[in-house]
């Protein structure tokens, strides 16, 4: 736990782990965070973490230095030509930018460099994330164990084989948190235009997804299992889920929404 950990990008994924670090006693000496942003750059100065503007002031003589890359796609070859310009030994390189290959890290970074490239979610602010963590063929088990618990501090990962699992990842995990929010306001609405007013279908609707999931976290039952139990023949569950199955017509929806995310994710890594 001792490494230096510069993060670079402190917004909602990048405060979400900056926070997973410090509930799981990373010190907070050990972190220095780059953020444009002076309004949270004061925020977290408040809060006695070394935060500044830019990469002026850094020298880069740090030993068992790790990078974390959590800036938008579009910034971070900006980030990468400043970093350059400093003489960094040693350091490990871990990036959570969606749709940026190892490929363009390397480019700047260097070949021999240790990049891994992580894909979390948003629960991660919540610590119940999931992260999917892609190594580069040269890494060290000290550094991918490092890497697994910086990933590990807002919740479960993941590895994968290949880089372009990425993109599925993407699809299923780093977009799916926005899934089931619009499942959820499909819910409200139709309970609101079916007669209970708009904050009872709210209350109805996200109790029932969070109390959903709940379960599947205590009970650690399959969500097949789970729906089983909530089936009865003949019943009023069973008439809906008829009518979700029916012909796959919902399976068919998920199934065409995810595979968008994922052309949409291979699209933007090309770039
Ligand atoms: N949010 C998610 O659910 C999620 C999931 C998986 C992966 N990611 C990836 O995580 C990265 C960050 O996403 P985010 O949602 O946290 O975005 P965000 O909220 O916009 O955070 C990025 C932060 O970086 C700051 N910034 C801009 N240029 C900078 C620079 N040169 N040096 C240091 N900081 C700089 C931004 O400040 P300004 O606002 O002043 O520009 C902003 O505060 C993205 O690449 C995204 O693909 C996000």
């Amino acid at each position: 736990m001792d490494r230096t950990i510069l993060l670079i990008g402190c917004g909602k994924m990048g405060m979400a782990l900056l926070n997973g670090w410090l509930n799981k006693n990373y010190k907070k000496n050990k972190i220095i965070v780059i953020e444009t942003n002076s309004e949270i750059c004061n925020d977290l100065k408040n809060k006695d973490i070394n935060c500044y503007n830019n990469l002026d002031f850094f020298t880069g003589k740090y030993n068992d230095l790790i990078i974390v890359f959590a800036v938008k796609p579009q910034v971070l070859e900006e980030v990468l030509i400043n970093l350059k310009k400093i003489e960094i030994k040693n350091a490990v390189y871990l990036s959570i930018v969606a749709g940026i290959r190892v490929d363009f890290l390397t480019k700047y970074l260097g070949e021999d460099k240790y990049i891994y490239r992580a894909m979390p979610n948003i629960p991660a602010e919540v610590s119940e994330g999931i992260t999917a963590i892609y190594k580069k063929n040269n890494a060290l088990e000290q550094n991918s164990i490092f890497v697994e618990g910086l990933m590990n501090s807002v919740g479960k990962s993941i590895w994968v084989e290949c880089e372009k699992d990425i993109d599925i990842v993407t699809a299923v995990s780093g977009s799916g948190p926005a899934y089931f929010f619009y499942l959820t306001e499909c819910l409200t609405k139709i309970c609101n235009s079916m007669g209970l007013n708009k904050d009872l279908s709210q209350t109805l609707s996200i109790q029932t997804i969070i109390g959903s999931s709940e379960l599947l976290k205590v009970t650690k039952k399959s969500p097949q299992t789970l729906r089983n139990n909530v089936t009865s023949k003949g019943g009023t569950t069973e008439a809906a889920i008829n009518t979700l199955m029916k012909n796959k017509i919902f399976e068919e929806v998920i199934r065409n929404a995810v595979l968008a995310a994922k052309k949409r994710s291979e699209e933007l890594s090309k770039n």
